[in-house]
């Protein structure tokens, strides 16, 4: 099978994951006031420790850029360190040096989400968009809190969490009766206006969500399918999360 659209894979050993996933971001990040659009989870983390170590290098400075999260757990206060808030501003935005004004995440805490939601689109939009979207996917397919079932042209809005998404995020909870039920999610047609995706996926637990998003059809039942349609989109995976792909790639 092959891909009859135009994303860029790149199948890594993991200790080659960060420094890929870092080049593929600089690659398309302006330089001048960057808007980086930001994935929470243990996915993202070898990528934001090689921009952390870069920054410390003094081989790339992000400073003037903006940080826009995915979504965000309704219930949580941002100071709640479960929150993405919290993960955002000490994982990426300290570490890069970019101040907390410049860092954009809904309020878990709004008294009407979907209020808040709404005013999120438009500060994306406000902000001039976002240039490089960093993505996960779920076992399930989703991207970020878009459950398979939601519209491929959805916007920033409140969503209900699936079962499935509730009991892997249980890591990070006392247990998965904590984890909220709802969050404030990008849209899925949020997240293609983004000028380009940088998605990775790591571990055996995502191989069969990476091969049905990227090889089969686009559709609302694998949300992540939606990237089919976007124009720039570099996937960066392991050994294990590529396992299902029978691709022919370079
Ligand atoms: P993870 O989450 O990086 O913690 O596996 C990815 C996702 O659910 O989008």
């Amino acid at each position: 099978m092959t891909m009859s659209y135009t994303a860029r894979l790149l199948v890594v050993d993991d200790e080659e994951f960060g420094g890929a996933a870092a080049d593929a971001v600089l690659d398309r990040l302006p330089e001048r006031s960057p808007r980086l659009g930001i994935a929470t989870g243990d996915t993202p983390m070898p990528l934001y420790v090689e921009l952390a170590r870069r920054v410390r290098a003094g081989e790339i400075d992000v400073s003037s850029g903006f940080l826009i999260a995915l979504d965000e757990y309704i219930g949580l206060d941002c100071q709640d360190p479960r929150s993405y808030a919290a993960y955002v501003r000490t994982r990426v935005g300290a570490p890069l040096g970019i101040p907390a004004h410049n860092i954009l995440v809904p309020d878990g805490l709004a008294a009407d989400p979907d209020v808040e939601a709404a005013a999120f689109e438009r500060r994306i939009d406000d902000l001039g968009g976002v240039d490089v979207q960093i993505a996960g996917i779920g076992s399930n397919g989703h991207l970020a809190f878009n459950e398979p079932g939601s519209p491929l042209e959805s916007t920033t809005r409140a969503v209900a969490l699936s079962e499935q998404t509730r009991a892997d995020n249980a890591r990070f909870f006392a247990g998965c009766s904590d984890v909220p039920h709802r969050a404030i999610t990008q849209g899925l047609g949020t997240i293609c206006r983004a000028r380009s995706v940088v998605l990775l996926a790591r571990g055996a637990t995502k191989a069969a969500a990476l091969a049905a998003a990227l090889t089969g059809p686009v559709g609302t039942e694998v949300p992540a399918s939606v990237l089919q349609r976007h124009p720039a989109v570099t996937v960066i995976a392991d050994r294990s999360a590529a396992a299902d792909l029978s691709i022919r790639h370079h």
